[in-house]
């Protein structure tokens, strides 16, 4: 067994015995090393998620030993085993983690992770935006490519208008829908979605074609969904909850008394809608007398398809920069908090509390400014207290992520970055043009509900 001589922090979890806290802070954790098909990365973001908070919570995931946990990351690849070939030290990355194996877990300075599922960061991309792509982008990918079997190259190519199916998106402005929205979009269905008002420009910017008030009454919203869609929607993921989830269902399923009083004549076909429920679905399948169409509810196992199958992971990853690259793909907006990985715990409670703006990701940093982005940062905001910034083409990172006049920043201070708080907007150009319709795979592996 391998003796770890080099320490560092680590924020771990376990499950708490009576009267103790499942999270404890240490600054005495092993420093791993590299195993010939892994790749070592200093994380310098992370991305907090629901199942951050939400494992501990309720145990899932938990050992009795404590480990550390954390899914998604970015940052830079310090060491790669001998059988790695296409990352290389000094690479720029994001990663989701697989917090099943050991040193994995993204809430450590250094982390170990299979090559295979780790993403190169181009260029055009900076680190901070780059850590929100993780859990939200891999869960719309397994949705879409394997839940629903749309191929991936299929969502590389641009075309025309958009004509393909319609797809119901519950909660556009989580990150799963924000990426769903995106990629949906790519394959060639239209989008309809819900959220809340100010979040009806951002998601329609991202490819939805319709997005409707999140606060509509469930009936209201079924009826106005039929009518956007003529009662065509084929397709539902739901990303909030078991009620939700009904909603969703009943939509797919269509209804022919709704037909006959709006004079709906497109008739009946055999297609069954498909539905995937990411939150949990409700107890009894509710049942829709006068159904058009039968539903199926697809199961995701999103770590047995992304952690468990190789193939696809370098796929996916290998898409994602393609995207990212030609602009094609925008990663969440993020809503940054630089209190470091000490912090990341108080930054649970935070997202727990409902208290992230809708529709951002909310992105620790602080762990390990790279000095090239402090320094832009810096000469930034220089310019602009002088009057006189401009955009510098010859710089990769992305000026545009900061608006300097939200920050509390003294660029004459040594200690300049990382600034104290403040919300990033990326402003990456919209989706590529509408690709053309595409149809679903014709073999599905699904599970009736
Ligand atoms: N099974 C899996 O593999 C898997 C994978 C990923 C996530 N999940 C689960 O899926 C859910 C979504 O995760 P996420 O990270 O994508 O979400 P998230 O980013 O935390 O989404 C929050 C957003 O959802 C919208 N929302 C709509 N209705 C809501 C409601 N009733 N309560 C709270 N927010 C509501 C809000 O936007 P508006 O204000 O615009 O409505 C809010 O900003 C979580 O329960 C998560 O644990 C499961």
């Amino acid at each position: 067994m391998t003796r770890h001589t080099k320490r560092q922090h680590a924020l771990l979890a376990a499950i708490p015995s009576p009267k103790t806290d499942a999270w404890t802070w240490t600054e005495d954790h092993p420093h791993p090393d590299v195993g010939a098909d892994e790749v070592l990365i200093e994380t310098h973001y992370v991305a907090l998620n629901p199942v951050d908070w939400k494992g501990v919570k309720y145990r899932f995931g938990l050992t009795p030993e404590p480990k550390v946990m954390g899914r998604d990351g970015s940052g830079i690849v310090v060491a790669v085993g001998d059988g790695v070939t296409d990352l290389v030290a000094g690479d720029r990355v994001w990663y989701c983690s697989n917090t099943a194996l050991p040193h994995s877990g993204a809430f450590q300075h250094f982390s170990l992770h299979r090559a295979s599922q780790v993403g190169k960061v181009p260029p055009s991309v900076s680190l901070q935006s780059a850590a929100a792509i993780g859990t939200g982008f891999l869960t719309a990918a397994v949705l879409l490519f394997k839940c629903f079997g749309f191929p991936v190259s299929k969502a590389n190519v641009c075309r025309g208008r958009k004509t393909g199916p319609w797809i119901f998106i519950t909660a556009g402005a989580s990150s799963t829908g924000i990426y769903l929205i995106q990629l949906a979009h790519r394959l060639g269905l239209r989008v309809i979605t819900t959220a809340s008002k100010p979040n009806h420009a951002y998601l329609k910017s991202l490819g939805a074609d319709v997005v409707l008030k999140r606060h509509d009454k469930d009936h209201e919203l079924v009826h106005i969904i039929r009518k956007y869609t003529e009662d065509g929607v084929l397709l539902a993921v739901d990303n909030i909850g078991p009620k939700h989830s009904a909603v969703a269902r009943e939509i797919l399923a269509g209804s022919t008394a709704w037909r006959a009083e709006h004079h709906i004549t497109t008739p009946s076909d055999d297609t069954t809608g498909r539905l995937v429920s990411i939150a949990g679905s409700p107890k009894e399948v509710p049942v829709f007398p006068d159904a058009v169409r039968a539903v199926d509810e697809i199961r995701i196992s999103f770590s047995t398809t992304f952690y468990g199958q190789p193939e696809f992971a370098r796929e996916i990853v290998n898409f994602v920069y393609s995207q990212l690259e030609r602009g094609l793909l925008v990663p969440q907006r993020v809503f940054l908090d630089t209190s470091g990985l000490s912090g990341v715990r108080a930054a649970l409670d935070v997202l727990e509390a409902g208290k992230v703006p809708s529709g951002y990701k909310l992105v620790v940093g602080g762990l390990k400014p790279l000095p090239s982005e402090a320094q832009i940062f810096t000469e930034r905001a220089s310019a602009k207290a002088r009057g006189r910034l401009e955009k510098r083409k010859h710089y990769h990172l992305d000026y545009d992520l900061f608006d300097l006049d939200d920050l509390e920043f003294d660029p004459d201070a040594e200690d300049a970055w990382p600034p104290s708080r403040k919300i990033a907007r990326s402003t990456k150009p919209a989706s590529a043009p509408l690709p053309s319709a595409a149809a679903p795979a014709a073999t599905v592996h699904s599970t009736v509900a």
